[in-house]
């Protein structure tokens, strides 16, 4: 741990005006600053800075505190990290080691990525060759201001050129081969990227981990769009939050994001103001992406292409932001278009018109794509959208937004209510939720995969199941046990408490005495509740044959994963609201935290 000497110099040494204003708009009030509390929605400022005391403090919320403090809260970051991070910032080293400095150290990772950055970028803007590549962006609606702000550059057509810098500066070629920049075939080292329009890809913290590079002079039509960096140990195609670490000022103020399908968009939503934009790599949102967004902002605004592909996408982000209680609007465009295609015909003005006036919830959205493209004259299709309706009436909760919905459908279809809520009724009872599968409501074209709700009913079911699976599985044999408990041991906080326990005795007690399981020797190892709830689990999976499946646990693993996060999430909420005002408590939990890993690895090690 730091010593309270070091934490006392780091935050003597920060300038909190400095630190405070890229996520709050300050204003000079006599010795101090002020502004609207970027921790909770107001109207008028509570959020009070004091440069000579070293604290920002909300009057209203009663968040903030010293520069570690506010850090913390703002960037929903570790004691440790925050103090590292203001120690550097300050140029003041640490005597000691930080829980960090066991991770990895990516720094020179980033480095490397960086110059890569600064190559493509000098070929854009400084060569004969980037003129076309210029003019195309600027045919696209960019202009310099956003080019530079998004970094944004040209692979040259050579062969070599990026290898050839990047050597110059003593990077290894290794490096360059793991980070996907570079390849190697029998005649040496190539460029993977070549006359394309290079996009940099940053993590959330805003280190560049890829590149998406788009073609734009090429006749070939044969060639992908858009080429992406490879899967490497940066960069993780479906776990990007593209422009995310620029937004986030943006989104803590606004609480809010609004998420696009593909890079231009956010690059035009930026243009007409919008930025709070980001996207995913083309990929679909995941439940890990959801979660971790909701720890900034309370309300997700979707604003997918407004064709087949971008309202199918928004319905399955729609049902991914309802779990974790992110509050969904959605922005349907007119005519399929996309935001970039929708401020280049008509301006970025008119945009933000369309764009404000068109935020409906995600219950009117799902309401309005049930009536696109039907014939309502048809009385069977009537009876089809009726039921489509019926299912995305029972995944709301809210009684209030059943009515509402009720009642728009009984004056769109033309039907009384008192007889619309009689057949909901019926239906719901013919079609009880537990065999419920949702239907894809746009059929042609698109995978009839197994609708989210419906995932989400068999995972419940799942969970309570999956916990019984592997004590069956750890039964079979030793090594297999000693195998999943490897591969679930960070996870524990997915099960229950007692059946982590019972885990626990099994791998910790009873296999490190036993080669060779017997479920009389186990239970002596129990207490009294231990073993009912163990002998429980057993009678209950009587009958099944549960016979071990690699496939089975990698799907178990990764809803243990989910679950964690979950878990790891509320914990973590409720703690940095507990803690947010005292250092010193945080600092006490960081080395708790510290203690248990270091039991945990112990553990690992035996
Ligand atoms: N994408 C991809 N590979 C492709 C096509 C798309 O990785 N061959 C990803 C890109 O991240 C892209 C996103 O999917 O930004 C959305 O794709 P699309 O809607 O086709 O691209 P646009 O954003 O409309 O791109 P543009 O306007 O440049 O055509
Ligand atoms: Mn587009």
């Amino acid at each position: 741990m730091a010593t309270e000497e070091e934490i006392a110099k780091v935050i003597e040494s920060t300038d909190m005006v400095e630190l405070v204003s890229p996520y709050v708009k300050l204003l000079k009030q006599g010795k101090n600053y002020k502004g609207l509390c970027p921790f909770h929605n107001e109207d008028t400022p509570s959020f009070v800075v004091s440069q000579e005391k070293h604290v920002a403090h909300c009057f209203g919320c009663g968040k903030g505190g010293n520069p570690i403090n506010f850090l913390m809260q703002i960037k929903h970051i570790s004691f440790n990290e925050a103090l590292a991070e203001l120690a550097q910032k300050n140029g003041i080293s640490l005597n000691v080691k930080l829980p960090n400095s066991q991770k990895q150290d990516y720094t020179k990772y980033y480095e490397l990525m960086q110059l890569a950055t600064k190559f493509y970028q000098q070929n854009l803007t400084q060569t004969q060759s980037g003129k076309n590549a210029l003019n195309y962006l600027y045919e696209r609606g960019l202009d310099d201001k956003l080019i530079k702000e998004f970094q944004i550059g040209l692979a040259p057509s050579g062969l070599d050129q990026l290898y050839k810098v990047l050597k110059d500066a003593n990077y290894l070629e290794l490096d360059m081969l793991d980070l996907g920049l570079i390849g190697k075939n029998d005649r040496g080292y190539y460029d993977i990227f070549s006359k394309r329009i290079m996009f940099p890809i940053w993590d959330e913290k805003g280190h560049v981990i890829g590149f998406s590079g788009r073609i734009f002079d090429n006749p070939d039509k044969n060639l992908p769009k858009y080429v992406n960096t490879k899967e490497t140990f940066l960069y993780h195609k479906g776990n990007i939050l593209y422009h995310f670490a620029q937004a986030q000022p943006e989104i803590l103020r606004k609480k809010r994001f609004i998420l696009h399908e593909g890079q231009m968009d956010v690059i035009a939503a930026n243009k007409a103001g919008f930025n709070e934009s980001i996207c995913t790599m083309g990929t679909a949102l995941t439940l890990d992406q959801a979660l971790f967004l909701k720890k900034y902002a309370s309300e997700a605004i979707i604003c997918y292409d407004g064709d087949k592909a971008g309202i199918t996408a928004s319905l399955k982000a729609i049902k991914i932001f309802r779990q974790t209680g992110i509050n969904v609007h959605l922005v349907l465009l007119p005519d399929g278009m996309d935001p970039d295609e929708y401020i280049k015909k008509n301006g970025k003005e008119a945009y933000v018109t369309y764009f404000e006036e068109h935020i409906i919830d995600d219950v009117e959205y799902q309401f309005e794509t049930l009536f696109l493209n039907v014939n309502l004259s048809d009385e069977s299709v009537v009876e089809q959208v009726k039921r489509k309706a019926f299912d995305i009436l029972r995944q709301i909760s809210s009684q209030t937004a059943k009515d509402k919905f009720l009642n728009l459908l009984a004056k769109r279809l033309a039907v009384k209510l008192d007889s619309l809520i009689i057949d909901y009724n019926n239906y719901y009872t013919a079609y009880p939720k537990e065999d419920y599968v949702e239907e894809s409501f746009l059929t042609d074209n698109f995978p009839n995969d197994v609708d989210n709700v419906a995932k989400n009913i068999k995972n419940d079911l799942f969970k309570r199941d999956y916990e019984l699976r592997l004590f069956l599985y750890a039964r079979s044999s030793k090594e297999l046990a000693l195998d999943i408990d490897s591969k679930i041991f960070e996870y524990m906080n997915a099960f229950s408490k007692i059946n982590r326990q019972i885990w626990i005795t099994l791998i910790n007690n009873y296999y490190t005495q036993y080669e060779t399981f017997d479920d009389k020797t186990f239970c002596s190892l129990l207490t009294e509740e231990q073993r009912q709830v163990y002998l429980d689990n057993l009678e209950s999976l009587r009958g099944s044959t549960v016979v071990y499946d690699d496939n089975d646990l990698a799907n178990i693993i990764k809803k243990m994963h989910e679950d964690t996060l979950k878990y790891e999430n509320k914990q973590l909420s409720s703690q940095i609201d507990e803690l947010a005002d005292s250092a010193a408590k945080v600092a006490k939990i960081s080395k708790k935290f510290q203690n248990r890993k270091q039991i945990m690895d112990v553990r690992r090690n035996k």
